[in-house]
């Protein structure tokens, strides 16, 4: 897959670039991307950094589409947007924002701006939105995307304190209104 840049007004959704990495590092490290986010065992340091970079800026696989989020002035980096999981017409999503970027509707838009794209580029036709039932926030952001309540997962993700957590379901279809 080809690497794009997707504008959403006052915010730029590009590929990750190895300069990302040391912001990636300290996001990775906020306690609520720890926890909900996770990205495996062992302290989070620039190595660590650098590879979940370079690996996301990797699209050449085309099953996965993962953005940093930025101010389209100045280009601070806000958040992490991805499509995973692209297959036969279906991808999942997700997404964190930094702690200082959060309360502005960040992830909802860019949420949408990705979903959009994924539905009139990519031609999917589903995407599904997975997020712990103990995370109200992610669940606020999935009902202001567009997507829709499914179902309740029950203990069906293992987060990051190693702990099992029911999940809500959403999703969000090409022929959604
Ligand atoms: C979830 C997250 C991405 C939302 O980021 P954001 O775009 O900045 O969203 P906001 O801070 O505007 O909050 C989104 C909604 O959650 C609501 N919210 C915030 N804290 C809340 C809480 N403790 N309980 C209920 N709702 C809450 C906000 O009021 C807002 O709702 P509104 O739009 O109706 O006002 C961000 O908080 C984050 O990165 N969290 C840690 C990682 C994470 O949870 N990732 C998602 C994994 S599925």
């Amino acid at each position: 897959m080809e690497h794009v840049e997707l504008a959403a007004a006052d915010l730029l959704l590009r590929p990750w670039r190895d300069e990302d990495a040391p912001t990636v590092r300290d996001a990775l490290r906020d306690p609520a991307i720890a926890q909900w986010n996770p990205q495996g065992r062992g302290p989070i340091d620039d190595e660590v950094a650098l590879l979940w970079v370079r690996r996301r800026a990797d699209w050449s696989a085309g099953d996965h589409a993962s953005m940093a989020v930025t101010e389209s002035a100045g280009g601070t980096l806000l958040g992490s947007v991805s499509l995973h999981h692209i297959h036969d017409g279906d991808a999942s999503i997700g997404y964190w924002t930094v702690p200082a970027a959060r309360g502005r509707q960040v992830a909802v838009r860019a949420v949408v701006r990705l979903t959009d794209w994924a539905f009139a580029d990519l031609g999917l036709h589903r995407v599904e939105l997975c997020h712990a039932v103990a995370n109200p926030p992610s669940c606020r952001v999935a009902e202001r995307a567009g997507y829709l309540a499914e179902g309740t997962l029950r203990e069906s993700y293992r987060y990051g304190d190693g702990r099992r957590y029911d999940e809500h379901l959403h999703a969000r279809l090409a022929t959604d209104r």
